[in-house]
């Protein structure tokens, strides 16, 4: 570092010196180019009053008085001395300080008697520089009768020169001494302070101590470095902590699924087949917001849960594009390489036009599918508009898919939720060697519900395409097979959960999804319960004792306004928690093209309002609203702070909020309030179970949670911890893939085309 800070100022002295002295060298020049002028002026002036007094005396012929009038104009500033010569160059009269230095006569009065001009210039007289200035002396009749010299000393314009070049290097040193002082300091503030607190960091990662990264202001000029170096760091913590886990479990015998367990299963279980994603959301969103493109990862457990088979597999994520800037970050097969900081896998980004988007994600995926498996009493909307979308955008999958997996022996496919549920049929047509699963995020509803749906042959028959077809629940199989069995021909063998078509067996599992759990203690900065919520209730402004959450995105399904209700209940019926109790919901604004979602975000407001206008007192409120996506981060500290967290979907395929809240309670203390119409149900049974619809015994449940004895409390989030860690999220995707790839899938002999199949089901029908 010395010899840097050396290297650093002596550039900088030398760079400076060197401007200094060019720029002072100009202005030297300058100065003197005036002085100079301004002697020249001087002389011309004084020489033409002194030669028209000295062409008088000489018309006269008066020698004396032309000594006479030369000493009486010798009394000048810096001038040296007059002479006054006849016309053959003799000397007539002279002041005593030019003839001392003056033997000759100059050559410049020499040349003006013989041009009859006036001669100026510098020269040297007696080892002194002066200035002469000669001119010829006219008589009436224009004849030269003699001349004139007017002699300056110049050393005054030297003088004036040295005191300049004088200034100039104290200001040259004063520069130095400050560019040296500053250098050494900004040295110290963004460099060696940095440095040292950056190899702090790292140190600490070394050892595995727990240190948050210094921030990014602190570490700026090193922020190609610290690019490079937090992803490490990031894996380095990962892999410690990874390996600290199976050390953990393997001395307590107990088998605990980590992200690297789940990799080194999946390419086990692939044994060199390629795999490939397909969702409606992409992993990586690239957004431009001025001159800069940021990438985002969307909040999503389904990315938490594949990127580490990916990664792990080097496989293929077919995903809408949905980002402003994504066109902009492919290649020119619509590819790139993911994550950004480390690439591992590819993402292939397929375009939907703005109408497309409109008819298969809105229409028929949310207003259509979406409330048909919900039973959340919100009527489907069925146009054929958006079927014909829906079909549309699914054979644009599948081209993609077909695309990717050209060349590829035995492909395994793992299709994501209800946005692709006709892509396993056109995929295992086109090719039939494709292991093909796909996993229903959402419910599946009994098949009279499902019979609304004026598509539903083609949907089933999509679907049926699968090898593998996966569910949260057993009882959403079990609709499944049931709506099978009752809608198309085909086999239903309930023994193995399976359907038989076209010769073609389709297995139908349950997978319940969950979170990443895992068994960090506190995280560095991470503040306990009490002081979490402490510090977010004076962020929210607000006074409270006891403190409630809620996590959804603000859809009809979740039970938003039921949840509400049970609050208003709760302070009616325990009137002692007013003032005290308050109810934070976090709600994601999300699908808001859609009418009904638009008019239910309006709805929930109004009743949060109604509510708080109807008890508020002082900073008490007993609802907050916080109606913005939040961060996991963001997130967890009110999980953290909270004395309850309420869940009270009305129907849930899953539901990850339940299992997120308890996978962040590392203190064991904390409640779940838990609809019984969720997935979670059947997995967290230790959470106190509620029917959102019945709004006095939720309000109950509130009591109930906020009185629990502290053991029961504990020996409650214990259990469902224990749960969560068991069952977590690459369990999900382990057993998924693991399943899919373990499946005898016999070859269909005869397929036959699906659409004449079920044109002449119908036909029979009819
Ligand atoms: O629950 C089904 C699901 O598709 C989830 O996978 C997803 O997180 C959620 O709905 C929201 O989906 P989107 O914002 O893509 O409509």
């Amino acid at each position: 570092m010395r010899a840097l800070s050396l290297r650093l100022i002596v550039a900088l002295i030398v760079g400076v010196t060197l401007v200094s002295l060019a720029s002072s060298w100009y202005e030297v020049q300058a100065e003197k180019d005036a002085l100079r002028r301004d002697l020249q002026h001087k002389a011309e002036t004084f020489g033409e009053s002194v030669a028209s007094n000295a062409e008088l005396y000489l018309e006269a012929g008066d020698r004396l008085g032309l000594e006479q009038m030369v000493q009486r104009f010798s009394n000048r500033d810096h001038l040296l001395g007059i002479g006054i010569y006849n016309a053959d160059g003799s000397s007539l009269a002279m002041t005593p300080d030019l003839s001392a230095v003056l033997s000759d006569t100059p050559a410049g009065l020499t040349n003006a008697l013989r041009d009859n001009r006036v001669e100026s210039g510098s020269m040297r007289l007696h080892f002194r520089r002066v200035y002469m200035l000669a001119a010829p002396l006219h008589l009436a009749d224009k004849s030269v009768a003699g001349g004139i010299i007017i002699v300056y000393d110049t050393a005054y314009i030297r003088a004036a020169i040295f005191r300049v070049w004088g200034r100039v290097f104290v200001h040259i040193a004063i520069q130095m001494l400050v560019i040296v002082g500053l250098t050494l300091l900004i040295l110290r503030w963004s460099l060696t302070g940095p440095i040292a607190r950056a190899a702090l960091w790292m140190k600490a990662l070394r050892t595995g101590r727990n240190v948050a990264q210094p921030l990014a202001r602190d570490l700026d000029f090193l922020l190609p470095l610290t690019r490079e170096v937090a992803p490490l760091a990031a894996s380095m913590k990962e892999a410690r902590e990874a390996a600290e886990i199976e050390a953990r479990l393997r001395n307590t015998n107990e088998s605990r699924w980590t992200a690297q367990r789940l990799a080194d299963h999946v390419r086990s279980k692939l044994n060199g087949s390629n795999l490939f994603v397909v969702s409606n959301r992409e992993p990586y969103i690239h957004n431009r917001q001025g001159n800069t493109i940021t990438v985002t990862v969307p909040a999503s457990g389904l990315v938490t849960a594949i990127e580490p088979i990916l990664c792990a597999c080097n496989g293929t994520w077919v995903a809408h594009g949905s980002g402003n800037a994504d066109a902009e970050t492919v290649d020119s097969n619509d590819r790139l390489k993911v994550p950004p900081d480390d690439p591992r896998y590819t993402l292939r980004r397929v375009w939907l036009s703005a109408e497309e988007e409109e008819g298969y994600y809105n229409g028929f995926a949310n207003e259509g599918l979406w409330p048909l498996c919900h039973m959340a009493h919100t009527r489907p909307t069925f146009r054929a508009s958006d079927w014909e979308h829906y079909n549309q955008v699914n054979q644009r999958f599948a081209d993609a898919l077909v695309e990717e997996m050209a060349g590829e022996e035995h492909p395994v496919v793992l299709i994501q939720d209800y946005h692709f549920a006709l892509l396993p049929r056109m995929v295992k047509d086109r090719l039939p060697h494709a292991r093909i699963a796909i996993f229903w995020h959402i419910p599946w509803p009994n098949s009279e519900a499902f019979s609304i749906c004026p598509w539903q042959q083609e949907l089933l028959d999509g679907l049926l395409g699968a090898d593998l077809i996966g569910f949260h629940v057993q009882a959403h199989c079990n609709n499944f097979l049931n709506t099978v069995d009752r809608v198309l021909e085909a086999r239903v063998d309930r023994e193995h959960f399976s359907v038989k078509r076209n010769n073609h067996w389709s297995s139908v599992l349950p997978f319940p999804i969950s979170v990443e759990s895992s068994d960090e203690i506190i995280a560095a900065g991470e503040r306990n319960a009490e002081e979490e919520r402490s510090a977010l209730i004076a962020e929210l402004g607000i006074e409270a004792t006891f403190l409630g959450v809620g996590v959804d995105r603000v859809d009809y399904t979740k039970g938003i306004i039921e949840r509400f209700l049970a609050v208003e209940s709760f302070l009616e019926r325990y009137p002692r928690y007013q003032g005290k109790f308050t109810f934070i919901q976090i709600g994601a604004p999300t699908r808001s093209r859609i009418q009904r979602y638009a008019d239910f975000q309006a709805e929930v407001e109004a009743e949060a309002n109604r509510i708080n206008d109807r008890f508020r007192r002082g900073k008490w409120r007993p609802i907050v609203f916080l109606n913005r996506q939040h961060t996991h981060q963001e997130v967890r500290r009110y999980y953290r702070a909270a004395h309850v967290c309420m869940v009270t979907s009305l129907h849930d395929g899953m539901n990850l909020v339940a299992k997120e809240y308890v996978a962040a309670r590392h203190d064991e203390r904390g409640v779940l309030i838990l609809s019984r119409f969720t997935g979670a149900a059947r997995d967290l049974l230790d959470a106190i179970i509620v029917n959102p619809y019945d709004i006095q015994s939720t309000a109950d449940a509130i009591a109930q949670a906020l009185n629990m004895d502290i053991g029961e409390m504990i020996e409650r989030m214990q259990r469902m911890r224990k749960s969560v860690k068991e069952h977590n999220i690459y369990w999900w995707a382990g057993s998924l893939i693991g399943d899919l790839c373990d499946l005898r899938i016999k070859k269909a002999k005869n397929t036959k085309s699906v659409k004449a199949f079920i044109s002449k089901k119908a036909t029979k029908e009819s």
